[in-house]
């Protein structure tokens, strides 16, 4: 079954096909149109900049896929209908739901975190020797870690499109705590990929920030007290204008380890309570190498499967949300064209 997904629920606008077979997907083609350098002046995502973006570029990027005028060789279209933020997401919607009328195509409106769940069967595994798709599959039932500039959950899931919420961050999401820090740091938007690399020269061990709620009992996170507490590090130390490199590096791999601590000590601390087979670690914020590297060597040593998205579908892209529709248009879970609408506090 051939999907064709499409993605606008924040700054990049993302077409893809991808061909799903039984319990697994291949990626045929996927197309991001980042628009970070659009909103890098104002440090943050613009939603109406956002949804201008998307329009002006969707249509460019459906014909560069090269799917045929009339939605041949497709067997549904699926489209990201939340959350995100409403005026980005619409556009996305809008295009899919023409689509669909036009090409008479069943038509699936997505999840986007249910599409960072399934990013982790895009490969990299080639697909065996007969088969057009790889060999990843989902086995269940499974501890998700979810991370990403708008959410931090942990759900248990149970099987295709059966969710338990175990916890969640109760104010900021880590991958904006990343952005903020970086933003204190003096450093450019989005900082988490650039936090991460600074990291890299830095001691994780140099400053001891709080690990907020390590030790609270439940699955929940919070923080914002963390990026408080980097804040008043940063007043206390030095001046922005005298803080040497070394100074600002340490403080990234301080601040990068306090988060992957609370991260993988809850997540392990859900696989302990949940006994699950697998540990699915999805969301921009699973492109962090020490995330990806702490959870995988914890998950192994509990013996159970690791599923991750290969860097390159690790942050918004439209191969998850065709991969996610193909699990929900095998079990003929489709919209309707004439009542789906983007909703920007969509639950899984
Ligand atoms: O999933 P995503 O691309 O967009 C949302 O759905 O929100 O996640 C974006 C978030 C941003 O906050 C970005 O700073 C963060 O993921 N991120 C990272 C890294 N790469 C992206 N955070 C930490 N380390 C990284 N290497
Ligand atoms: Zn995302």
């Amino acid at each position: 079954m051939k999907i064709l997904g499409i993605e606008t629920s924040c700054d990049e606008t993302a077409v893809a096909l991808v061909e799903g077979e039984g319990d697994r997907v291949k990626v045929e083609k996927s197309l991001v149109a980042s628009q970070i350098k659009d909103h890098a002046e104002y440090g943050g995502v613009v939603p109406e900049i956002a949804a201008r973006k998307h329009v002006d570029v969707l249509f460019g990027l459906l014909e560069a896929s090269e799917i045929s005028k009339n939605g041949d060789g497709i067997d549904a279209i699926a489209v990201t209908r939340g959350p995100g933020l409403a005026p980005a997401l619409r556009v996305g919607v809008a295009a899919a739901k023409t689509l669909a009328t036009l090409w008479k195509k069943p038509l699936v409106g997505a999840n986007h975190l249910e599409g960072h769940i399934y990013s982790t069967l895009l490969g990299p595994t080639p697909p065996a020797a007969g088969s057009k798709v790889t060999d990843l599959r989902l086995s269940f039932p499974a501890v998700c870690l979810l991370v990403s500039g708008g959410h931090t959950e942990i759900v248990l899931m149970k099987d295709h499109g059966v969710y338990e919420h175990i916890g969640e961050t109760r104010d900021d999401a880590a991958g904006e705590a990343f952005d903020k820090v970086a933003k204190l740091l003096g450093l450019e938007y989005p900082g988490g990929p650039i936090v991460s690399k600074m990291a890299e020269d830095g001691d994780p061990a140099a400053i001891d920030f709080p690990r907020p709620m390590m030790d609270s009992g439940d699955f929940d996170f919070s923080f914002s007290g963390l990026k408080t507490a980097v804040l008043y590090h940063l007043q206390a130390s030095q001046k922005k204008s005298d803080r040497t490199k070394s100074a600002t590096t340490n403080v990234c791999a301080s601040f990068q380890e306090a988060v992957v601590d609370v991260l993988v000590g809850k997540t392990m601390k859900a696989v302990e309570e949940h006994q699950p087979k697998s540990v699915i670690l999805g969301g921009g914020v699973s492109a962090n190498q020490r995330l990806r590297s702490r959870l995988q060597e914890e998950v192994k040593q509990a013996g159970l499967e690791f599923l991750v998205a290969p860097i390159k579908y690790t942050g918004d892209n439209a191969a998850m949300i065709a991969a996610a529709g193909y699990f929900r248009a095998r079990n003929k879970d489709f919209s309707d064209p004439m009542t789906l609408v983007a909703e920007p506090n969509l639950k899984l």
